[in-house]
């Protein structure tokens, strides 16, 4: 026999609940991006002809979201945080209001500027770029990225004190730089974040990378 000695007992972890305030969310907050990375939804969205769904999320509706989690992601699944007109806004309430934030972004179409501003906002905000491979290869998959702009502005965010990951996908264009790469992040106060890509799609076979070790979905065991 189960006793509940009070109701949050009963709604908590008996069932698998947490309270909101101990969680954290994942969101879009915009339907734009400027990159067309081969295997992210957006390129589905595209060779259907649809609309990309969603929208600038505002402001006002950010604050009742985050007013009722442990942390934000600025990730999502069809979109880059950066074009949210009030990203900057939005990192600066999640400092005033203790709540973490983590910013997934592969983009490179905001200025220096920007990204200054932006990492000044909230000096606990978690950075993670999206650079698959050397800073001069990573469009080869993030179509349309200036690599070279982009890792300027993570040393940028690392040099200011914000905590900044290379997130380093691995395809066959760059799986014998990691370890160049690796090096160049530790020069720069940088965490390297190597991770393996497990969509091997008929889009993305062009992309595979030879070694095994270097992808999932292979007879390799993880
Ligand atoms: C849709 S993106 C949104 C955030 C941001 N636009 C970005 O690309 O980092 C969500 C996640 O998918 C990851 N992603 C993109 N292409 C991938 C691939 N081929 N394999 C595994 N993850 C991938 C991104 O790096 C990011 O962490
Ligand atoms: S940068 Fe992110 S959202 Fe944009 S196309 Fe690539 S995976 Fe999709």
């Amino acid at each position: 026999m189960i006793v509940y000695l009070n109701i949050e007992t009963l709604i908590g972890e008996n069932f698998g609940m947490i309270d909101f305030r101990n969680r954290g969310i994942n969101i879009d907050t915009t339907f734009r991006c400027t990159l067309e990375c081969p295997s992210c939804m957006r390129a589905d969205y595209k060779r259907r002809g649809m609309k990309y769904p969603g929208r600038d999320m505002p402001f006002e509706d950010f604050k009742k979201v985050a007013d009722y989690f442990k942390s934000v992601q600025f990730c999502g699944q069809i979109s880059d945080p950066i074009f949210n007109p009030y990203l900057i806004e939005m990192l600066e309430y999640c400092d005033k209001h203790k709540v973490k934030s983590l910013v997934n972004t592969a983009a490179s179409q905001r200025k220096k500027e920007w990204y200054e501003r932006a990492f000044n906002a909230n000096k606990e905000t978690k950075w993670i770029f999206g650079l698959d491979g050397l800073p001069k290869d990573s469009h080869k998959y993030r179509i349309h990225q200036d690599g070279e702009h982009l890792f300027e502005m993570m040393k940028l965010g690392a040099s200011l004190g914000n905590e900044v990951a290379w997130q380093y996908l691995v395809f066959n264009y760059n799986e014998n730089d990691i370890e160049t790469a690796r090096k160049l992040a530790k020069a720069h106060n940088i965490y390297f974040k190597l991770t393996y890509s497990g969509r091997w799609t008929d889009t993305m076979m062009k992309y595979k990378p030879t070694n095994p070790k270097h992808y999932l979905n292979s007879l390799r065991k993880i």
